[in-house]
């Protein structure tokens, strides 16, 4: 059965079941605090809390979908037969609907007769803390004849994904692969929970758990591993998802161009930066392990997905793919000669997690924490909502640009002090000559206020404020109302300045990555050139330093 074949019908079989078919989302998901979509249930979380709404938008209490999917965490492990990074996910999902013993029937329908494979065996949870044994779940196995059920703990307990949401125990079934192995093909979960923190708060008993007032099924079934049983494969290489790649090489590009192919398509572009950065790690993972030029494997993909996926990269894998081949073997040789990681990263753009992988191919030692140090400054400006001030990278730190981003902040505290206390940052953008910074705010500013504004930063300028940076945790920054931009992803240590009056009494403090003037003597004169609109409710002004 083809792979095709496999995806459609599961589709059909719970369309039967009374389940309306829901296209994959993107794989850039709307919840802000995850960075790609990792499992079919994402773009149904909100119905968990609101069952109501399924009705009104699906027409139907249950879903189904097989959804596109990117799981990061093991990027290294790539080439081995079981890790991938991109991955289909056959999911079927209700909110309120049925339970547990339409859930269970249902999977145990597909898997042993619309597939005709044998289960090897099933787990169930074993229960903790508030969440009981699931003893529902075993006895409905039970009863369908399934003879090896064991229970398990942590492992088959799903969820939240982000930052909250819903989770619960789960059911997992297990069957042979072609080696006699037993993996795990379709896990089953019961949300029957909200979380309200991440899965690691939950994890370190720092999250608390609130009963849902409707039981929600959510299931997850990788469609690539599901194919290589069915097509009694010994890996998923092997099936008609992937074209036979034998040496872990060919297998790394595979799947790496793959995922590529599909990010692209979906809207991400290479960076230095969150999704933008994963993409440009396995670009360039790609291009290490193969010698032949990209587009050939590009081609191929699209081959096995034509009449499913529409994938188009538009070229941005090749233009990646020209930048790091022009500096591969360059930077090869400077490895071996012994260069400093961060020399690496910054002269050749190689990713550390590159050089590591190559330090341990030649059992070379590389001294992280040096690393992690000296990349600690441009890590912050990647992870920060400020990277956006210097664009292009590192190469625009000259006293010019560092001035005026001081300057920046200044003008923010400006612009709270004198026009609304509730004005916030919507964008930013820095070059030698001048600021630019994009705000909410209602109205056009007077000639008045544009005055009053220059005049409280030339103020601030002229007293010879010192510039101090601290690091702190996230949520310390959060609490003490330093400035952030809407949206943005930030990491769970920040580094925060704050500009001080002479009684130590901040008068800004901005998420910042840096650098800055220590003192705000150093800036000169301080002029507000261009205040402008940018959209319905967004100014934007252009300021100099003279
Ligand atoms: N949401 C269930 C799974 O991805 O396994």
């Amino acid at each position: 059965m083809q792979s095709d074949e496999i995806r459609s019908r599961f589709l059909k079989f719970f369309e039967k079941r009374g389940h309306k078919i829901i296209s994959s989302s993107s794989l850039v998901p709307g919840d802000p605090t995850v960075l790609f979509t990792t499992a079919g249930m994402q773009q149904f979380k909100p119905y968990y809390t609101a069952p109501e709404n399924a009705l009104r938008d699906f027409s139907s209490k249950n879903t189904t979908s097989a959804q596109k999917c990117v799981r990061t965490v093991d990027i290294d492990e790539v080439g081995d037969s079981t890790h991938l990074t991109f991955f289909e996910m056959l999911g079927n999902f209700s909110f309120g609907g049925y339970g547990r013993h339409n859930a269970i029937n249902y999977a145990h329908e597909f898997i042993t007769k619309e597939l005709g494979l044998e289960i090897s065996y099933v787990t169930f949870y074993k229960g903790e803390g508030v969440v009981p044994r699931d003893e529902e779940s075993k006895d409905i196995w039970a009863e369908l004849g399934v003879r090896d059920i064991r229970e398990d703990g942590k492992d088959v307990f799903w969820g939240p994904t982000g930052d909250s949401g819903p989770c619960g125990p789960t059911t997992e079934i297990y069957c042979k692969n072609a080696d006699g192995q037993d993996v795990e093909i379709w896990n089953i979960v019961f949300n029957e929970y909200f979380c309200d923190g991440s899965r690691e708060k939950l994890d370190k008993g720092e999250a608390k758990l609130k009963k849902l007032d409707v039981l929600g099924v959510d299931t997850g079934m990788g469609l690539e591993r599901l194919a290589a049983t069915v097509q009694k494969k010994k890996d998923v290489y092997q099936t008609d998802l992937f074209n036979n790649e034998k040496t872990r090489e060919k297998r790394v590009v595979a799947d790496h161009v793959k995922a590529s192919l599909f990010m692209i398509s979906d809207g991400v572009l290479p960076s230095n930066a969150g999704r933008g950065y994963i993409l440009r790690r396995l670009i360039r993972r790609a291009v290490r392990f193969s010698k032949n030029p990209l587009s050939e494997e590009i081609e191929k993909i699209k081959k096995i997905y034509k009449g499913v996926y529409i994938l188009d990269d538009k070229g941005e894998i090749k233009k990646e793919e020209d930048k790091f081949r022009e500096t591969l073997a360059k930077g090869i040789k400077e490895f071996e000669k012994g260069i400093d990681p961060f020399i690496l990263f910054t002269t050749c753009g190689f990713p550390i997690e590159l050089t590591l992988e190559l330090a341990k191919e030649k059992g070379k030692e590389i001294n992280l924490e040096d690393f992690n140090k000296k990349m600690a400054e441009h890590q912050r400006l990647s992870q920060t909502a400020s990277a956006g001030m210097f664009k292009g990278g590192l190469a625009n730190h000259n006293e010019k640009t560092i001035k005026l981003h001081t300057a920046h902040h200044l003008l923010l505290a400006g612009l709270q002090a004198i026009v609304d206390k509730n004005i916030k940052q919507r964008g930013s953008n820095i070059t030698e000559e001048r600021l630019r910074i994009d705000f909410l705010c209602d109205h056009k500013l007077t000639d008045e206020e544009k005055k009053k504004v220059e005049d409280w930063v030339n103020d601030k300028i002229k007293s010879g404020l010192n510039v101090v940076r601290k690091e702190m945790p996230l949520a310390e920054a959060q609490k003490i109302g330093a400035e952030m931009e809407f949206g943005a992803k930030y990491p769970e240590t920040v580094s925060v300045y704050f500009i001080e009056d002479k009684n130590s009494n901040p008068i800004s403090k901005e998420f910042c990555g840096g650098p800055h003037v220590k003192n705000t003597s150093e800036l000169g004169q301080f002029k507000i050139q261009k205040e402008e609109a940018v959209s319905q409710g967004t100014r934007r002004i252009k300021a100099i330093l003279a």
